[in-house]
């Protein structure tokens, strides 16, 4: 589905991320992605995945992103996946803490789109799928910050699908559940278990149920589908 195209995934270091990188490889993609700490797991993935390369990239430092998207010779697909969240009452809110919620989520996306994009639109071709979430979408026990950066995602989708509409790139948006693992581990067990029973699917999200729903949006089978959200959260 991918051979001989180049995709680009932000945060494949981590749980949905990893997922990820190793769909688009298993459809035979060259998979680059990027990473910030944990370089063991971006190693260990890269050594793993056959045409695969790490590369560390601050999503909070607009120069580190751009100098090191816009040197990579050409991508096809970017997946911005990057992304944190934190517990942190409205109360006990310092400014800090929003400008790293919407550093990471927000701007980076923002700007590793800008990077990637530009070589799409001399190209005339690429897709795009950013990561939402359900946080974004419903009115649940998640974090204020995290809910209003991730709602960003769906907004910057449907405005920039119809921006970048004239040059052939499509851009679309996963909105996952709630899932096992990555930002979602610290999750209460009462939170867990009234989303279980909550989800026709009666369990938490796998990242790999993510992954696949990315590659197919990033895919010329989804060559018809632009601007939209596909929900990944097993039915709420
Ligand atoms: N897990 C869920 O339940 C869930 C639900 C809905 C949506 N999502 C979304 O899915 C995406 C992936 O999340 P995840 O659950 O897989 O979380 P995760 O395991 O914590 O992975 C987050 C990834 O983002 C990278 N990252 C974080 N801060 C960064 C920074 N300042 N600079 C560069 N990279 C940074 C991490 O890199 P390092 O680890 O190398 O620092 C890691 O690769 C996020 O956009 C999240 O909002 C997750």
């Amino acid at each position: 589905m991918f051979k001989g195209k180049t995709v680009l995934v932000t945060g494949g270091s981590g749980y949905i991320g990893s997922e990820i990188c190793r769909a688009f490889s298993r459809y035979g993609a060259e998979v680059i992605f990027t990473y910030s700490k944990n370089e063991k797991a971006a190693k260990a993935l890269q050594k793993e995945l056959k045409k695969s390369k790490a590369i560390s990239v601050n999503m909070r430092d607009v120069k580190d992103i751009t100098d090191k998207i816009e040197a990579l010779p050409r991508v096809d697909v970017l997946v911005n996946n990057a992304g944190t969240s934190a517990v942190m009452p409205l109360a006990l809110l310092e400014e800090e803490d929003v400008d790293l919620m919407l550093d990471v989520n927000v701007k980076g996306m923002i700007f590793a789109t800008r990077a990637a994009a530009r070589g799409m639109i001399r190209r005339k071709a690429g897709s795009i799928v950013n990561l939402g979430s359900l946080a974004g979408e419903r009115m649940l026990d998640v974090p204020a910050t995290y809910a209003a950066s991730k709602a960003a995602a769906g907004g910057f989708t449907m405005a920039l699908a119809s921006e970048l509409k004239r040059f052939n790139i499509r851009v679309n948006c996963v909105v996952p559940g709630l899932m096992e693992g990555g930002v979602a581990k610290g999750v209460p067990d009462e939170l867990r278990a009234d989303f279980v029973r909550h989800c026709a699917a009666g369990r938490s999200g796998k990242a790999s149920d993510v992954a696949e729903a990315v590659c197919f949006l990033a895919s010329d089978k989804a060559s018809y589908i632009n601007g939209q959200k596909l929900f990944v959260d097993g039915g709420v």
